[in-house]
């Protein structure tokens, strides 16, 4: 199992030391939000260009944003490796998803958890990964919703090159039932950070 420790749970005064803390992991998920498309906001990419200085790690961008269309450049720019944007955007897909390209960075589109799966079919073929939210977006420490799991399953199915991650609630538990979906790469906010000993909490997490 790849692991991906949300940001969005650390201390955002120390985040370059808070990145250190999670230094095996696979990528760095940090979480975009507006205040519009959800009820929260984080940071944007003025922060992303800030702590790619301190590491090589990959970025794996997730905009819960209205306008992906209008940032995206912005988030490529600060070193996002990849950058997933949410179906539900007040933007066309497959602009969005032809713009990321252009500017040279991998494609994640990701569905919330009452959004009918099939609704991103004819997406499939042209994204590196599907991100399917496993609570509502907007905030860390939520319960996982077991349900979201047929999607992941619908998915395998298909048998495509794309890869799935999930987002939400994911803990030593959870990551089980993921892991038995079919789940390529499992985000974790706070479980990993309210773990005093990370690294070793991301390598039993891994273990999965
Ligand atoms: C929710 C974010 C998640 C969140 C996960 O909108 O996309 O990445 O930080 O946090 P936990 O693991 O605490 O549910
Ligand atoms: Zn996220």
């Amino acid at each position: 199992m790849q692991i991906a420790p949300s940001i969005l749970s650390s201390d955002f005064a120390r985040l370059k030391e808070e990145i250190e803390s999670i230094k095996n992991c696979d990528m760095v998920h940090i979480d975009v939000m507006d205040g519009h498309f959800v009820p929260n906001l984080t940071f944007g990419a003025p922060v992303v260009k800030c702590i790619r200085k301190y590491t090589e790690l990959f970025f794996d961008c997730h905009l819960m944003i209205s306008n992906p269309l209008k940032y995206a450049k912005d988030f490529a720019a600060a070193g996002a490796d990849l950058i997933t944007f949410h179906y539900e955007s007040d933007n066309d897909p497959k602009e969005v998803i032809d713009e990321i390209r252009r500017l040279g960075c991998k494609v994640g589109i990701s569905v919330k958890p009452k959004t009918d799966i099939k609704e991103i079919d004819k997406y499939l073929d042209l994204v590196d990964l599907v991100l399917i939210m496993s609570v509502e977006p907007g905030f860390g420490g939520q319960s996982f919703m077991p349900e979201v799991l047929d999607k992941v399953r619908y998915l395998k199915s298909l048998k495509k090159k794309f890869v799935i991650e999930i987002d939400g609630g994911i803990d030593d538990k959870t990551i089980i039932q993921a892991k038995e979906a079919g789940v390529d790469i499992c985000v974790a906010g706070s479980y990993i950070f309210k773990q005093k000993d990370r690294i070793e909490t991301i390598k039993k997490l891994k273990s999965v």
